[in-house]
Formats: C-alpha cells, structure tokens, sequence
C-alpha cells in the first residue's frame, strides 16, 4: 500500500521534531537504564548508515557504576554522571579483513557519527537524555574496561535519565544556526531561495 502524502508528512514531522527537540543531557538521576532501552538504542546504531556496509565499529554497554566511575576518571569529556555508556569501538581485526586503514579511510569516523546520532535521537525519544564525549584517554578507557588491543575506544555516549532541573543555558550561548546561514543553493555564495509563501 502507498502511503498517502498526509502519512508522509506526519511521518517526517515526527522525526523532524524529535530530532530537533534533542539536546545533550549532563544530568542524570540515578535511574538505570533498562536493558529494553539498551537493546532500542543499539537496534538504531545497527541501522545508521555505515560505509560499504563494513560495520568496523563494535559496541560495548557498560552499566556496572564502578567501572563507569574509573572511566570518568579518565575521561575529561564526561561531565555528566550518567547510568550507563555505550562506547563506540574501533574492531581492527575487522578493519584488516576489510582492507580499511584506520586513520586515512575517513569513511569508519563517519561510521562512528552516524551511529552516535542514530543512538542520541533513539535515547530521546524513548525519555531518556545522552551525551557524547569524546574527550577521553584513550589507554585509560581501554584499561579500565579490559579492551583487548584490537578494540579502540572512540566515542563514548553517556546515558540516563535526565534530572528534572531545567538545562541553563549560559547568556550569549549559542542556539542553533538557520540552515539559510548553513547553506549555499545550486552554487557557492548563492543563497536559499525564499520559501514559497513565506
Ligand atoms: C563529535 C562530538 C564530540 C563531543 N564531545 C563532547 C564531550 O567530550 N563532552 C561533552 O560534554 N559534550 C560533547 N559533545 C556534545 C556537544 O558539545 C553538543 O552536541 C553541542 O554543544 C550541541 O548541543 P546539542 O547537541 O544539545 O544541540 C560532543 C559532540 C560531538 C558531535
């Protein structure tokens, strides 16, 4: 069955608005995430875009509080105390099998954001917050969470429930650009046309 033109745009309204209703969460309550939430949010990693559909990238889910203490320990980046984290790691045995250089095929960080924001946008409409870090030791986390040499943490997505405290925003701070400021139209330098009736 076609989906009527009505169905279609209350789909892509739905998504749009979920995605743009997301924002970084840095609170958490002590809440834990439910393995049903886990297994939703890496359902939408399995299907984010993925270069050649090589799959290099590998998940791990960590919930034990401990661990996710001594990785925080290490991590600068993670300012939040979340529940559980879902760190995004390099496979190099799969990287090898499939011909792919780590650090110049572009292509497997692309692998990485795709999976993260398909992961972010999952968190949020299930009610839960998430945010990235990316600013970590990269030997800390892997010996903290006993990764064998072949696996290399890259990006850590914090998750938990977000504490009910309104996100204050610092003044000046900046909100999200106007995709006419983003955006050049059939030629650099020419911009959007207007919107039609608008
Ligand atoms: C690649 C990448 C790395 C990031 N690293 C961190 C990080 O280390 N720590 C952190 O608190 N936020 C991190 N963030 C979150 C950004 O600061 C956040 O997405 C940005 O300020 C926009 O906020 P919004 O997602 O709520 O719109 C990262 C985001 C991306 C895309």
């Amino acid at each position: 069955m076609t989906a009527t033109l009505e169905q279609t745009s209350s789909a892509a309204e739905t998504v749009l608005q979920t995605m743009r209703t997301r924002r970084v969460v840095r609170s958490f309550t002590d809440e834990p995430v439910s393995e049903a939430h886990l297994r939703m949010i890496l359902e939408s990693a399995r299907w984010a875009l993925s270069a050649g559909n090589r799959y290099i990238s590998k998940f791990l889910v960590v919930q034990d509080p401990n661990r996710i203490r001594l990785v925080k320990a290490v991590s600068p980046g993670m300012l939040a105390k979340p529940t559980a984290l879902i760190v995004i790691l390099t496979d190099l045995h799969k990287a090898a099998e499939q011909q792919v250089q780590i650090g110049r095929d572009t292509a497997t960080e692309v692998d990485i954001g795709t999976a993260a924001q398909n992961m972010s946008v999952m968190a949020h409409a299930l009610g839960l917050g998430s945010c990235p870090a990316t600013s970590f030791s990269r030997s800390g986390v892997a010996a903290t969470l006993d990764l064998p040499p072949t696996l290399i943490p890259e990006f850590i997505l914090q998750l938990g429930h977000p504490a009910p405290q309104p996100r204050v925003m610092r003044s000046g701070a900046v909100t999200k650009l106007p995709v006419e400021s983003l955006t050049y139209w059939e030629q650099v330098g020419r911009p959007m046309p207007r919107q039609a009736g608008g």
